[in-house]
């Protein structure tokens, strides 16, 4: 009567071994302190440190275009509101979201008297943490003069606005096209993801998963493509993205470390369908330090997209759109997203907690995913997918992970630089004499074997043509790869020194 229960002990037990024995430690896996390392970016946490020497989104400008222009930010995991003030010019505040006081939520507090004043005793905060005003205390009260409230610098910037919160003086923001471009040819848009940060981060860095997450069984006109990701030709072709993605599966990537990042060049040689192989699909995206990647929308369209923590379990995908040769279309960039989120939070109206309206007929017919055909619902479901803190100790790498691995180790090199007193190496202190590093995208098709003077070609050509970029030396100045030489990082994903620091 027991045989069976002994059985199947036994057999567990065995499969247990087995499992135990398949699981000794993998040459490349992360140790469990790294991926906290990287992950955890509270205050006095040794990425926290890091990433507060770096200037963060912190909200959309047109989340303070509303009548009482004040709104809750959760950032690394502090809590803080924003607001535009009322008086003296329109001056933007981002503050301690308790109050200095007895700790009183200061985002339901009233927009008046050149601050923001709490409606528990009604104390008066303007933008530079200033007390202005404590109305209950007798007249003669000097206790405003000695209370301040904690504030950080900010700065708006082509639709988003930044927050400083490191210490001491921040740097400039970074001579990059998306901070560079006017107004008017640039977009901005956010959108929530429900995990922390870096599994957002590292899918934007990661070629290969394109060609499956991202599959669409069928391609569209790619006329009808204005403003959507992987839904136009390639440049100076009319070779629909998704056919390219679709049909070639196996991307060659080289990646190189950049003053800003790394590029990332994925290669596709197009030698099915009739095709002799004499030409290649080169995609070339790039990682901007610390969280954002550039991506090509459409050859005349880049995304930079900075991927901010809320906190250590979710986190906000912030894009700028910037466009090389003519004005944004917002109005139809801004609908097009707006349909797939819901405010005040751009939470995904696809998500855990409806399965992310999941269809197996459309997975079966037409997408990879039976997730539709917004490409960041994809993403979204793949990196929630890994958890809210993804446990990197525990995954098995690939050779199309060698951008990641490389990203892993340029982070956990930056971390202990800060740690020690130090700048980190890919923190950009430009001033005016840098116009422009891009960084520059592309997805075309060129001669095999000669992408780096295909792109060199392409991109001057697209440039030239820029109302606004065509002036801007510096962006060349390095080389198209924007490292001199170019040299390519070696493939460590199956390597035992993967996570060192060098
Ligand atoms: S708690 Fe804000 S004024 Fe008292
Ligand atoms: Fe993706």
């Amino acid at each position: 009567m027991n045989s069976p229960a002994k059985g199947t002990f036994v057999a567990s037990n065995a499969a247990k071994v087995a499992f135990t024995a398949h699981r000794q430690p993998m040459e490349s896996e992360m140790r469990a302190e790294d991926n906290r390392k990287l992950t955890e970016t509270g205050p006095g946490t040794p990425g926290g440190e890091w990433m507060r020497r770096y200037w963060q989104p912190v909200a959309l400008s047109e989340e303070l275009e509303t009548e009482r222009s004040v709104v809750p930010v959760r950032v690394l995991g502090e809590d803080l509101v924003l607001f535009r003030n009322q008086d003296g010019g329109g001056a933007i505040g981002l503050i301690d979201r308790r109050c200095a006081h007895r700790g009183a939520d200061l985002s339901l507090g009233r927009l008046e008297d050149g601050g923001l004043r709490c409606y528990f005793h009604g104390w008066l905060f303007g933008p530079d943490g200033s007390c202005l005003d404590v109305p209950a205390e007798p007249e003669d009260s000097i206790l405003k003069y000695k209370v301040w409230i904690r504030s950080y610098p900010v700065r708006e910037c082509n639709g988003i606005i930044w927050a400083y919160l490191g210490s001491g003086e921040p740097p400039n923001l970074p001579a990059l096209d998306c901070f560079i471009a006017p107004e008017q040819y640039t977009f901005a848009f956010k959108g929530y993801l429900d995990c922390n940060w870096l599994q957002a981060l590292e899918v934007g860095i990661d070629p290969a998963h394109a060609s499956y997450l991202h599959r669409f069984e069928q391609d569209e006109d790619t006329e009808d493509s204005y403003g959507k990701q992987f839904r136009g030709a390639s440049l100076g072709t009319n070779m629909p993205m998704t056919k390219i993605l679709r049909e070639y599966g196996r991307p060659e990537i080289l990646n190189a470390r950049t003053e800003y990042g790394q590029r990332i060049v994925a290669l596709r040689k197009l030698d099915k369908d009739g095709l002799d192989g004499s030409s290649t699909h080169v995609r070339i995206t790039h990682q901007v330090f610390p969280h954002g990647i550039t991506i090509p929308l459409s050859s005349t369209m880049a995304i930079t997209q900075w991927h901010v923590p809320i906190d250590d379990v979710s986190s906000y995908w912030y894009a700028m759109f910037t466009s090389l040769d003519e004005p944004v279309d917002k109005a139809t960039m801004r609908a097009q997203r707006l349909e797939g989120i819901t405010l005040p939070d751009y939470k995904p109206i696809r998500n855990r907690a409806n399965n992310y309206q999941f269809s197996y007929e459309e997975q079966r017919t037409q997408t990879y995913t039976g997730l539709g055909k917004d490409i960041n619902v994809h993403d979204q479901m793949a990196v929630e997918g890994q958890g809210y803190i993804y446990d990197r100790s525990r995954e098995r790498l690939s050779r199309s992970d060698r951008a990641i691995v490389t990203y892993r180790r340029m982070a956990l090199k930056a971390i202990d630089t800060v740690a020690a007193g130090g700048d980190p190496d890919e923190l950009l202190m430009d001033t005016a004499d840098v116009e422009s590093r891009g960084p520059i995208p592309l997805d075309g098709i060129g001669p095999t074997g000669d992408w780096e003077n295909y792109w060199a070609q392409s991109i001057a050509d697209l440039r030239k043509a820029s109302p606004w970029a065509s002036e801007l030396e510096a962006a060349l100045r390095t080389g198209p790869a924007g490292v001199p030489g170019a040299e390519i990082e070696p493939d460590r994903s199956q390597s035992p020194d993967a996570y060192d620091r060098s």
